[in-house]
């Protein structure tokens, strides 16, 4: 049997009966958006770390977007069984090899190489999901973590003082917090087998106020960067009982926007196994995940998911680093133009035609079908006196490409009904 071999980021794998991924997903890999640095997802991945101490939290970038099946469910406490691992819902580079489905497939490996208790990792992640507005087999999460090594300590109780002193040093998020003494429940919501109540609630609060602080400060920043589009209320979050086979207890984070709750992160309470398995024993702690392209929507109000992979200028050239605007619509149709020149009535100055008069024509008779206009050109003739005015009309269509022979149509109803209305001999 012939063997297959697959390049994906440099590196040569061999296909065999998992291998799933298509071509257009693997030309996916070289883009690289979170190395943009005027990207939307850049804008908020580097605002979301800014709001993390240095000291404590190592940003780390992964390499490259293909891991294990072992580092992506294994080590993750995942079941041989669990359906996630279906190939019906992930890339597999073969069986051996995944397009990571989450940055959680990086925890182990942070968790025993970075010196830091805490680390932020960013990256591409990639799933076979339906296809909306809002998903795209390619996205983007930032993870974080943090842990606490019993070692470093002389009982259980010295631990849990440490983290409880760490939790009050979290800046306080000015938010309204609903919900928020939702600790772990038996059947709901079960804390690990092996942690005592109090060390489980000492490391829930600590995840949770991390995390609010980290909510608390982007809409800090937007109220200083655009206070016209900011929410004017307080900010609403509430948590949420979650289930993931890496944490317990879990949690979901919603915040209230639009007149909806959404879901901005998932975490919990590292569960032990993580720790062994990471081959650091010992270790408590926790850990979150969070959709970077659902953030950047919300906050840029960009529309659709397939945007953030646009190489259009009228994209891209809307956004800088370290600011938040919001998103100005564009139409991917060609755009025409078509300049009207006329002589304004003898005696009349320019001052006298009003643009807004020219614009409600215009509005009248192409309405969306017209993207800009403009006054380009304003003449007075030498001898005559008579002043001339030029202004160019943009026709793009948002659905679909506009035909000359409509474009002229259209502005031959125009220029009629200038001449008509406000008696200028068209030129
Ligand atoms: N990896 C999870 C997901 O993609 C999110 C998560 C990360 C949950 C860390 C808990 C802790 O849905």
């Amino acid at each position: 049997k012939e063997q297959k071999l697959l390049n994906i980021f440099g590196k040569t794998y061999l296909a065999d009966d998992f291998t799933n991924i298509s071509p257009s997903i693997a030309e996916r890999t070289s883009r690289r958006l979170l190395h943009e640095p005027a990207n939307p997802l850049s804008i908020i991945k580097k605002l979301i770390e800014s709001n993390f101490p240095a000291d404590e939290y190592t940003v780390y970038d992964p390499p490259e977007p293909a891991v294990s099946v072992y580092e992506n469910f294994d080590s993750l406490n995942f079941t041989p069984d669990h359906p996630g691992r279906s190939k019906s819902d992930s890339y597999y580079l073969n069986s051996d090899t995944i397009m990571r489905t989450h940055t959680s497939a990086h925890q182990g490996h942070c968790f025993r190489t970075i010196p830091t208790p805490g680390f932020l990792i960013s990256a591409d992640v990639y799933r076979r999901d339906e296809i909306d507005r809002t998903h795209y087999p390619v996205f983007h999460q930032m993870e974080g973590a943090r842990a606490w090594n019993r070692d470093d300590f002389a009982s259980e109780a010295d631990l849990i003082a440490k983290i409880n002193s760490d939790t009050l040093k979290i800046p306080s998020p000015g938010l309204q917090i609903l919900d928020s003494d939702k600790q772990f429940d038996k059947s709901e919501n079960p804390k690990q087998p092996g942690m005592s109540p109090e060390l489980c609630i000492a490391l829930s609060n600590h995840l949770k106020r991390t995390l609010e602080m980290v909510v608390g400060g982007i809409f800090s920043s937007i109220r200083e960067m655009d206070p016209a589009s900011a929410n004017k209320d307080q900010v609403q979050i509430r948590w949420i009982n979650a289930y993931f086979p890496f944490t317990a207890p879990s949690w979901e984070m919603e915040v209230y926007w639009d007149g909806d709750w959404l879901e901005l992160f998932g975490s919990g309470v590292t569960e032990a196994p993580v720790f062994d398995m990471a081959q650091v024993p010992n270790h408590v702690g926790w850990a979150f995940g969070l959709g970077l392209e659902r953030l950047a929507m919300l906050l840029f109000g960009i529309p659709d998911i397939r945007l953030f992979w646009s190489t259009d200028e009228r994209f891209l050239g809307q956004f800088s680093e370290g600011k938040i605007n919001r998103f100005q619509k564009f139409s991917k149709y060609p755009s025409a133009h078509r300049d009207i020149a006329f002589w304004l009535k003898d005696g009349s100055a320019p001052e006298d035609f009003h643009d807004n008069d020219f614009m409600d024509i215009v509005r009248d008779h192409a309405a969306d079908l017209v993207e800009d206009v403009k006054l380009i050109d304003k003449f007075t003739h030498p001898k005559s006196g008579r002043h001339s005015l030029c202004y160019r009309v943009v026709y793009q269509s948002m659905e679909r490409t506009l035909q000359s022979d409509e474009i002229n149509a259209l502005q031959e109803t125009i220029r009629s009904e200038v001449a008509q209305k406000f008696g200028v001999q068209l030129r």
